[in-house]
């Protein structure tokens, strides 16, 4: 019997001798070096030190070794995978570094850069304008009421005590929605408010009424198919033209500066008796330029005055129209167009800038809300 021969290797693989190792070692090292991205160093730790790479499966052969070889190739092997790995952390640590570097450039964000931009629409002057003028109601208890621009005939006209035979009823003012038959308009005023809120509302009853209204004119520089109006109507007992005076005189105040009075002069309206106009009191001159040529004034034409609007106590044939006892409850009115109260108030002398929409006539007005 022979003793055992310690050289005798009945299998030693290939793959564990040190030439083979070196050369994974060495192969690991090139593919490292030369991944670029985290992802590809990600493919290349799996290939070469995965469970399925070269070095691994080397590895799994050192069982089958006789106990000498057994030390020295394993010393080998773990020699090599930590080389490997050491390379691979190293790696990862510069490709990282690289990566937050470039995403710290990439989404550098510049706090000094001027920000785009956006524009600012603004609010249409007769729009606020109609707030502003609402607003001084609202602060005296009124409500806003409302009612449809497509209005029948009968509350645009009959129940204010307009005839049929009355001229603002004919084809030239009012635009009727069908043919002229169809008994619906589109509303020529904001007076048919009036009758609805009486219709809907509890007594007494206090309220202002924005709102748009047409006509059948062709737009020029004083006129609009298309304009507004605002609309009073205040109803309640012992109701007297002292209230509507003080109540425009105190509307005009607010708009127009301390002091600003209104004039009322004897008018017709088919729907108030007494009717009047109402006169703005100059809010420029004060009436100072009336027969002074030396200092004209272009808001009045030196007249001291300027035409406002419509008012009156409501007839009482409307308020029996509306189902109101004239011999109990009593009411003002009035009605006064908006376009004509921005046109004075703003100088706006073309009404062709109130409605061709362009945003730097409305923008001239501020971002008023
Ligand atoms: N609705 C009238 C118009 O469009 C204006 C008006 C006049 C309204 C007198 C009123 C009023 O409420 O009492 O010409």
């Amino acid at each position: 019997m022979s003793a055992p021969n310690k050289s005798f290797d009945p299998k030693s693989p290939a793959s564990l001798n040190a030439e083979a190792v070196t050369g994974m070692v060495d192969s690991a090292l090139v593919a490292i070096a030369s991944a670029t991205t985290l992802e590809e160093l990600k493919e290349v730790r799996l290939a070469h030190v995965g469970d399925r790479s070269p070095l691994s499966l080397a590895n799994r052969e050192i069982g089958s070794l006789p106990p000498a070889a057994k030390a020295e190739a394993g010393q080998r092997v773990g020699t090599a995978r930590g080389t490997i790995k050491q390379a691979l952390d190293d790696r990862t640590a510069a490709l990282e570094g690289e990566r937050d570097s470039r995403v710290l450039l990439e989404e550098t964000v510049d706090v000094t850069m001027l920000s785009r931009r956006r524009r600012l629409g603004s609010r249409h002057p007769l729009t606020t304008l109609m707030e502003r003028m609402s607003d001084v109601f609202i602060a005296m208890g009124y409500e806003i009421a409302e009612g449809p621009e497509i209005e029948a005939e009968w509350l645009n006209f009959d129940s204010l005590n307009i005839a049929p035979d009355h001229p603002a009823r004919t084809m030239q003012d009012t635009f009727y929605v069908g043919s002229p038959e169809s008994g619906v308009v589109l509303r020529t005023q904001t007076s048919p408010i009036q009758m609805r809120a009486m219709l809907t509302r509890e007594l007494p009853i206090y309220v202002v009424a924005p709102g748009r209204v047409f006509r059948t004119d062709e737009l020029d520089a004083t006129h609009t198919p298309v304009f507004h109006q605002i609309e009073g109507l205040a109803v309640d007992k012992g109701i007297t033209m002292g209230h509507l005076k003080g109540t425009l005189d105190h509307l005009a105040s607010a708009m127009f500066g301390v002091g600003i009075v209104t004039r009322l002069r004897p008018s017709y309206f088919p729907f108030t008796e007494p009717s009047a106009e109402v006169d703005l009191q100059c809010f420029v001159c004060r009436g100072e330029s009336i027969g002074d040529p030396e200092r004209p004034c272009r808001t009045c034409g030196s007249e001291g005055w300027i035409e406002w609007g419509g008012c009156g106590m409501v007839n009482p044939r409307v308020l029996r129209a509306a189902g109101v006892d004239p011999d109990v409850y009593s009411g003002f009115a009035f009605g006064m167009g908006v376009e004509r109260t921005l046109m004075f108030r703003h100088g706006v002398t073309d009404m062709h800038d109130m409605v061709e929409g362009d945003v730097r006539f409305t923008e001239a007005f501020g971002l008023e809300v």
